[in-house]
């Protein structure tokens, strides 16, 4: 079967010029909530559109809310409308969904080149740079493996409108917003493949492929290879399925490496059925999504083989399949990791976890002096923080406030959980270092998270649970149903701004 493609790559570039210059199929003019908003810079047809609409109360501008006029005296074919909000009130991240909804209701509507006007206070670099990252998140592609009745169609050129000045900052931004947003469809096409398709071993080839000829090395672990490096905490989770494990190993060399070096560890557990410890039938189909982490992971080195960072960053991501079977890992079992610590099985389901030891063990035997872990990791999670913001959980509080700057730069909200050692007698074991899953469901989140601190040592390290938010279950006009590609653009921010977090 050959691979469907996942996400158009529209060229992304900035304009700089007028409203009616601007050639497309069509142009997008944002349009700020409150009778008195500002519409005297438009060209007189549509700022008397726009004067028409508020008058008979069918434009209120909210965010989102789109309405298609008429393009008379401009080079675009079209001219669509979005809301806004009031003018006030608008952030980076407002402009950044502003662009992919857009982009949406044009792409259903058949049009593949859109421009994005900037106006008011939907100016300035990070504004540009959002809205550009905005627009081609919209270039992915949720109906990739329908044959037919496909509604939307692709996108070829996107821009970003600027009247004039500081253009040559402003198409840097045009730039890395793109970037940005191709890195963060990366991941969400590993995320959208089906888990008969996306397997550990193809995952490995794709992320080989992807990264032949870049400035990212990637080296695959077979079996053997963690046999000899004692990953018995991943083998165990492997040994259930027919499918065999890989450990992809993603490495980004700068021209003059120095300081410190970055570990980024993704749990990919290509398919989680909970293995022995099997879960209930009702959307299981959805742990497909559980290589989210690992998607994270390879999306963001995407970006840096693009825009490099200024020191060494390595990504280890643990893939594997957790199936039950007559060779499966059992509960009872006891595991001996590759740092040593043995791990008693007590669910498992708690299969992230396992994989993720081993993986973070490794990131430090490779050289990493600071570490970030992704993971789908515990419904736990979602439970408490919804799906708007992930888990946080990282020592020292120093870089604990990195991830989350970056985090806001990024658009990923990430919210701090506790992970005081009070909480570790939920991992107890009376005959192994530590049970990999505790007796009770309360703080499961951060039961989970003081597992894994066990693998860290006194390595800076930071953990990000996106069970709740690596997948939308509901539409919203900015993200369709499926994978978010959250985590991606954080992890970007953290690597490209080493400088600053030594
Ligand atoms: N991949 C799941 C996490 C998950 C579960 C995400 C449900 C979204 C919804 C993980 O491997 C898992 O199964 N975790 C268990 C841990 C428990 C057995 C200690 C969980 O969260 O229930
Ligand atoms: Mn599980
Ligand atoms: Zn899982």
């Amino acid at each position: 079967m050959p691979s469907p493609v996942f996400y158009s790559t529209p060229s992304v570039r900035l304009i700089v010029g007028s409203a009616a210059s601007a050639e497309a199929d069509v142009l997008v003019v944002p349009i700020f909530s409150g009778d008195d908003a500002a519409i005297d810079d438009l060209p007189l047809a549509l700022a008397e559109a726009v004067a028409s609409l508020r008058d008979g109360r069918e434009l209120k501008a909210e965010p989102y809310e789109t309405h298609w006029v008429r393009a008379d005296g401009m080079q675009s074919r079209r001219v669509l409308l979005i809301g806004a909000g009031p003018e006030g009130a608008l952030t980076p991240d407002l402009a950044r969904r502003l662009g992919t909804a857009a982009a949406l209701v044009a792409r259903a509507r058949g049009c593949g080149r859109v421009a994005f006007l900037t106006r008011g206070a939907l100016q300035g670099e990070a504004i540009v740079r959002t809205l550009a990252e905005g627009l081609t998140l919209a270039a992915f592609h949720v109906d990739a493996y329908k044959t037919r009745d496909r509604k939307l169609s692709d996108l070829a050129e996107l821009a970003v409108v600027v009247s004039e000045g500081g253009a040559d900052t402003l198409a840097d931004a045009v730039a890395t917003g793109a970037t940005m947003g191709e890195a963060t469809n990366v991941a969400r096409s590993f995320a959208h493949e089906p888990p008969n398709v996306l397997t550990p071993r193809v995952m490995a080839e794709r992320v080989q492929a992807l990264f032949a000829g870049t400035r990212v090395s990637v080296e695959v672990l077979e079996q053997p290879q963690l046999e000899s490096l004692n990953m018995g905490l991943l083998l165990g989770v492997a040994q259930g399925s027919a499918e065999p494990p890989r450990l992809i190993v993603l490495t980004y060399t700068p021209e003059h490496p120095a300081g410190p070096v970055l570990g980024l560890v993704g749990k990919a557990v290509t398919f989680d059925t909970g293995g022995i410890s099997i879960k209930p039938a009702d959307n299981m189909d959805r742990m497909k999504y559980d290589m989210c982490g690992g998607a994270a992971v390879v999306g963001a080195f995407h970006a840096l083989a693009r825009m490099g960072a200024p020191s060494t960053v390595i990504g280890v991501v643990p893939a594997v399949e957790n199936m039950p079977s007559g060779t499966a890992f059992r509960p009872g079992d006891i595991l001996t990791g590759a740092s040593g610590l043995t791990v008693e099985i007590t669910n498992t389901d708690a299969e992230g976890r396992l994989i993720l030891g081993d993986a973070l063990w490794y990131a430090q035997q490779l050289g990493a002096t600071h570490l970030v872990d992704i993971a789908t990791l515990t419904g736990a999670c979602a439970v408490a923080l919804g799906r708007v913001a992930s888990g946080l959980f990282a020592a020292p509080d120093r870089w604990r406030d990195v991830l989350q700057d970056a985090g806001a730069r990024g658009g990923d909200m990430l919210w701090p959980l506790p992970m005081t050692d009070d909480y570790k007698e939920l991992l107890k074991s009376d005959i192994a270092d530590m049970v990999n899953a505790p007796g009770t469901r309360y703080g499961g989140a951060i039961s989970a998270a003081l597992f894994l601190k066990a693998f860290t040592g006194d390595t800076p390290w930071a953990h990000l649970d996106i069970a709740g938010t690596a997948w939308a279950d509901e539409p919203k006009p900015w993200q369709p149903k499926g994978p978010t590609g959250v985590a991606v653009r954080t992890l970007v921010e953290v690597a490209r701004r080493a400088g600053e977090w030594v």
